[in-house]
């Protein structure tokens, strides 16, 4: 796919300071260069983003990462990068002054994560670090497909097609400029596997009092379908009409409702639908969404979806914050 797709428009646009969306393994990023002001103010615009709300900068080697932060040899940096990167862990280490503020929201911290995708890292090699956040509209589900990207910005800006993203949640968020290290947001690659790596504890956000990453104070991955969370018996399988959508993350499918989704337990093959499904459901106009609980507790993929989902039944409660 990288061989054959032509990134050279791509490259001139970005270079040009202009925006352009390119997939990554977790979900679709709407990229500037870091170095372009302007580039980065139209990404707070195209999204109706809030501007404490900072952005996560892509690399394509570590050579990259002096450009960014004074860590850039910090061994635990550098440890987790062996293990993890390319990969879905965003690392939010101490900035160097000379990044924009524009990225950071004026914190003094810089998140940074190397992309485990070709056309991704064919741009970032081309272009330099990008900043990027989801290519989604503030509070929208993020986007899992180039078309999804499409649904929210028309035709405003560039996307570069690399298929489904193959995780399909955003990437583990962890803090290591704080000790413990902290994970701000769950992903794909879980507490443990990081312990493991780095030799001692990490706590996650909800173990602590204050919320520290900006974005998670935020609405987020809602679809405009109201959606609920059935915490009732096992029963209601697939008793539901034809125009509510059931996503079952446990059962097997036993009926014949219209809009049921099972997982059987397959929870990576939820996260990777997960964000297709909520928008598919705003697409087809139906009246509501019920999920019904996960029940693995055990499985890597548990937190992350849990606080996905968590995000999508709160945000109901609460309605649109801004
Ligand atoms: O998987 C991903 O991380 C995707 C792809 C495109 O790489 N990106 C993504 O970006 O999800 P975004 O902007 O939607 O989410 C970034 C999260 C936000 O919650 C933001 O507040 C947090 O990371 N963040 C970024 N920089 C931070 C910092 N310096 N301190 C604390 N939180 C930070
Ligand atoms: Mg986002």
């Amino acid at each position: 796919m990288t061989l054959q797709y032509r990134l050279e428009p791509y490259i001139n646009l970005l270079n040009e300071g202009k925006v352009v969306a390119f997939p990554t393994e977790t979900v679709y990023g709407l990229g500037a260069r870091v170095d372009h002001v302007e580039a980065l103010d139209r990404i707070y615009e195209l999204k109706g983003r809030p501007s404490d709300n900072p952005l996560i900068v892509h690399i394509s080697g570590l050579d990259q990462l002096k450009r960014l932060t004074p860590w850039w040899n910090h061994p635990t940096v550098l440890q987790l990068a062996q293990v993890f990167w390319p990969g879905p862990l965003a690392m939010i280490v101490p900035r160097l002054p000379l990044i924009a503020d524009r990225i950071t929201g004026g914190l003094d911290t810089v998140a940074i994560r190397m992309p485990n995708h070709p056309l991704a890292l064919a741009l970032i090699e081309a272009c330099g670090p990008l900043a990027a956040p989801s290519a989604n509209r503030s509070g929208r589900p993020s986007p899992t497909c180039a078309h999804h990207v499409r649904e929210d910005f028309g035709t405003q800006i560039p996307v570069i097609d690399g298929g489904n993203c193959t995780i399909g949640l955003e990437s583990t968020v962890l803090d290591l400029s704080v000790d413990p290290p902290c994970i701000l947001r769950p992903g794909n690659i879980t507490a443990a596997q990081l312990e493991a790596v780095m030799g001692k504890p990490v706590k996650s956000a909800s173990e602590t009092s204050s919320m520290k990453s900006p974005g998670t104070k935020y609405r987020h991955y809602a679809p405009r379908t109201p959606v609920v969370l059935f915490e009732g018996g096992d029963d209601l399988i697939d008793v539901f009409e034809d125009d509510i959508m059931l996503i079952d993350p446990e059962h097997h499918p036993s009926g014949s409702s219209r809009w049921a989704y099972h997982y059987a337990g397959d929870y990576d093959t939820l996260a990777r639908e997960l964000y297709d499904r909520l928008r598919q459901a705003d697409l087809e106009g139906l009246k509501q969404i019920v999920l019904l609980p996960m029940k693995n507790v055990h499985h890597p993929l548990y937190p992350a979806l849990e606080n996905r989902i968590q995000k999508i039944v709160e945000t109901e409660k609460k309605g649109p914050s801004h």
